[in-house]
């Protein structure tokens, strides 16, 4: 849809086409949204307070001309959130041994520095994201530029070996770069203690990995020295706002929490510490 025949975010109604397919496929479930389905050629999505903002964001990625991210269609007759249906494969909760493979990984980084040139400049007007987190209640973000904030291999939209898209916009909102480029890259290395190790990943060498994001996506010399102690940092903010989160929200956030989520920050931010020499050095050889 160009932009000259978009009704406003608010207004945009989703009415499928005569004959349009309408078969209903569950989607693989994350912690935190349930019930999205893929109906034909559209994900439908429960409507959530920051809908209008992550749609607004959408159409302006949209217009900028970037091809991976889904199209905000509008809401369908049961006010449900649809969007376009990325093809491609998404990694499951454990993620696959194909997963692992490094021309994927810097694929992912090229998308995410991507995704960030085609955001500069969007500034939220009419539908601000929503606070994520009370004021004075936890610490907060600097808000430079808006990005995706949660490019997980659960996120990430794979064809032919290569990341095309990213999904779940969730958790999109004021950031900056370095953090979201920071929060990709210890997903996808992955950066966590080796206890945490996802089956079959146990193997796989994570300061290897973030070099090779951090050359894909073109992290410069004080970025890259930055790292450890920006890392050590988020994971602190990290479990400070989870334990909010499962506090005030409940839901998937205090199921996460019951499930050891806050223990397993902790052992990464202790990992980023015990391992501060080792990742400087695989950033800077
Ligand atoms: N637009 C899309 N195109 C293709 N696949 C999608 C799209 N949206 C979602 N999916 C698939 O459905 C899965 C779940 O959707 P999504 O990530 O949006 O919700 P979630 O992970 O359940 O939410 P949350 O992370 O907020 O708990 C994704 O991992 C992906 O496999
Ligand atoms: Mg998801």
């Amino acid at each position: 849809m160009s932009s000259l025949h978009r009704p406003p975010v608010e207004a945009r109604v989703y009415v499928p086409a005569p004959g349009e397919a309408s078969d209903v496929e569950p989607m693989p479930a994350g912690d935190v949204t349930e019930g999205v389905v893929r109906v034909g050629g559209t994900i439908r999505r429960p409507h959530q307070p920051q809908s209008l903002a992550v749609a607004a964001y959408l159409d302006w990625l949209e217009d900028a001309g970037f091809e991976g991210s889904p199209r905000f269609l509008g809401r369908d007759a049961e006010g449900r959130d649809v969007l376009t249906f990325l093809a491609g494969q998404c990694a499951g909760p454990v993620p696959e041994a194909w997963v692992q493979s490094e021309e994927l990984l810097a694929s992912v980084a090229r998308l995410v520095r991507r995704l960030h040139t085609a955001s500069s400049g969007f500034v939220p007007s009419a539908h601000p994201f929503p606070p994520r987190f009370p004021a004075g209640a936890v610490s907060q973000d600097p808000a430079e530029l808006v990005c995706h904030l949660d490019v997980t291999p659960q996120n990430v939209v794979v064809r032919d070996g290569l990341a095309v898209g990213l999904v779940d916009f969730d958790l999109a909102g004021p950031t900056t770069a370095f953090k979201d480029s920071f929060n990709a890259a210890s997903h996808w290395a992955p950066l966590r203690d080796p206890a945490d190790a996802w089956a079959g990943w146990e193997a796989t060498n994570p300061f290897r990995r973030l070099r090779i994001f951090a050359d894909a996506y073109g992290w410069n010399d004080a970025e890259r020295r930055a790292l450890p102690a920006f890392g050590i940092e988020a994971a602190a903010l990290s479990y400070e706002r989870m334990e909010h989160n499962a506090r005030v929200l409940g839901g998937g956030w205090a199921r996460m929490w019951d499930e050891g989520v806050g223990d397993m920050i902790r052992r990464r931010g202790a990992w980023l510490e015990a391992n501060t020499g080792r990742l400087l050095d695989a950033l800077s050889r």
